[in-house]
């Protein structure tokens, strides 16, 4: 594909001065509006894959601007060592919404997991259960709970008693719990993995074992929660009701929060803390981006356009899976179908030979047909 010099000369200062961390698309982008996105010559490109799962309320969501320009004007940061209003608006709002009893603020996704792996391994049992190709985060509590081994490898050894059962299979996860088991966690639906969704009533066997064992449920929303997948929280598809809860991604509209949501149990002082988390600026982007996704009932837009995604896909013979917006298409060459895509004006993103699709939840029939017509011209995706 063709880079023009001005986006050349930004892929090149990046190579030469930042980590060689990312393996980033050929896109420089300079701003965005609902289900857009304009590079730096002014090319315009729909986004289906909306920051990983973040933008859910479409970039640069009027109330989330307007709540952070409002917000900065009269405060942007005071640290825990003082109250605030928007951190205890928020975290009323999020007990309600999830049925959690308390909030544990975050930055991100990976600290929500740190904060929830610290709070349940607190007691004499340490061993926590996560699942064989979940995802929790890069950081090393939530590392060691991540299955992929090229992640896990160079870091090890990682932390002591952390280990892995089958997904979507009880027999396993019941024999893999033993008497210094003090929880599971899992993704009740695997995101970064692909898309890989268990089946019906797995969620509420591990649920009932977790009773019976006395341990307790762990869940990672991180990439689920706030309406991607058709409910507010993924494990409301089979009612029961965890006893941590990880969210992060949407939560923010885009800005950086996330947070562990906890019932039963609970920190004492001083076990964990933050300097940043639940910062004024962040909470009032956070209270807006939520308020936005319940009073516009994206969830069930979510729903909707999802199944309208998913018939139109299988309609075309692709291998396609998915629960309302996260949806996975495997193909013979997800790097080329993505890099085809670009051409087209489509950002997507993929795993392996995974092509993954995460649109903000704001997406339209008329983007879906946009997105579907210019992969109908894409060769990567056939066979
Ligand atoms: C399920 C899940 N948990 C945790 C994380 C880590 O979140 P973050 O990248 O915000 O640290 C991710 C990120 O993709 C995720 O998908």
């Amino acid at each position: 594909m063709e880079i023009s010099a001005k986006a050349k000369d930004i892929i090149e200062k990046e190579a030469k001065f930042y980590t060689h961390t990312f393996s980033r698309l050929p896109v420089v982008i300079e701003k965005g509006s609902g289900m857009y996105l304009w590079d730096v010559d002014g090319t315009k490109y729909l986004d289906m894959f909306a920051g990983i799962g973040v933008n859910s309320v479409g970039h640069c969501n009027k109330e989330v601007v307007k709540a952070i320009k409002k917000q900065s004007e009269i405060l942007m940061h005071t640290s825990n060592w003082l109250y605030t209003i928007p951190q205890v608006v928020l975290a009323e709002k999020l007990a309600k919404i999830s049925g959690m009893e308390k909030v544990f603020f975050t930055n991100d996704g990976t600290e929500a997991v740190e904060a929830a792996i610290k709070l349940v391994r607190r007691g004499k049992k340490k061993e926590i259960i996560a699942m064989e190709h979940d995802f929790h985060g890069r950081t090393l509590g939530s590392l060691s709970l991540t299955w992929k081994e090229n992640f896990r490898k160079p870091f090890e050894p990682l932390v002591p008693y952390m280990k892995f059962a089958k997904y979507n299979d009880i027999g396993a996860l019941k024999n893999a719990i033993t008497e210094n088991t003090c929880a599971v966690l899992l993704e009740p639906i695997q995101s970064e993995s692909g898309t890989i969704i268990p089946d019906k009533g797995y969620l509420k066997a591990v649920r009932k074992l977790c009773d019976e064992k006395k341990i307790y449920m762990l869940v990672d929303e991180v990439a689920l929660g706030f309406g991607r997948t058709g409910k507010l929280f993924c494990f409301q598809h089979e009612n029961i009701m965890p006893d941590v809860i990880c969210v992060a991604k949407a939560m923010g509209g885009g800005f950086p929060i996330g947070a562990m949501l906890c019932r039963g149990i609970d920190f004492n002082p001083g076990e964990h803390g933050g300097t940043y988390i639940g910062n004024p600026l962040a909470c009032v982007a956070a209270n807006a981006a939520i308020d936005y996704i319940i009073n516009n009932n994206l969830p069930e837009n979510a729903r909707i356009i999802g199944e309208y995604l998913l018939k139109n896909l299988k309609e075309r013979n692709l291998k396609v899976r998915g629960r309302g917006l996260l949806i996975g298409i495997d193909v013979r060459d997800a790097k080329g179908a993505v890099m085809e895509l670009i051409e087209k004006g489509i950002l997507a993103i993929y795993t392996g030979n995974t092509l993954r699709l995460l649109p903000p939840l704001i997406i339209t029939k008329k983007e879906c047909d946009k997105f579907l017509g210019a992969m109908d011209k894409c060769k990567c995706l056939k066979g």
